[in-house]
């Protein structure tokens, strides 16, 4: 694999729609984006060969929403709550192995 510059790769939909229409935010994907943020940090795993998360607009994934997409590898994760997150984070983000049971078909 060719090496990248961040090990992973993390896009958060953050994106609000009109009142009614289903959206990320609806689901606080801003506070979602924080916590996971604040944790890789304290882990000390963010940077240069680590995890780096960028906000996104909408992905057009909105009905699978809210969702992230982890790269690489490209697999698509939805989450309730920070549980989930943890669990991105410690099976995805720290072992390299993907969590079928969040994941979203691509
Ligand atoms: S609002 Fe998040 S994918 Fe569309």
């Amino acid at each position: 694999m060719t090496d990248t510059y961040y090990r992973y790769h993390v896009f958060f939909c953050t994106n609000q729609r009109a009142k009614g229409e289903r959206c990320c935010q609806n689901h606080d994907a801003k506070a979602m984006r924080d916590y996971l943020k604040k944790r890789t940090k304290k882990l000390g795993i963010v940077g240069k060969g680590a995890v780096r998360a960028n906000t996104a607009g909408c992905m057009d994934r909105c009905k699978k929403g809210p969702v992230l997409v982890v790269y690489p590898e490209g697999v698509w994760y939805t989450y309730k709550n920070q549980q989930d997150i943890d669990e991105i984070i410690a099976e995805h983000l720290q072992n390299g192995r993907v969590v079928e049971r969040l994941r979203i078909d691509n």
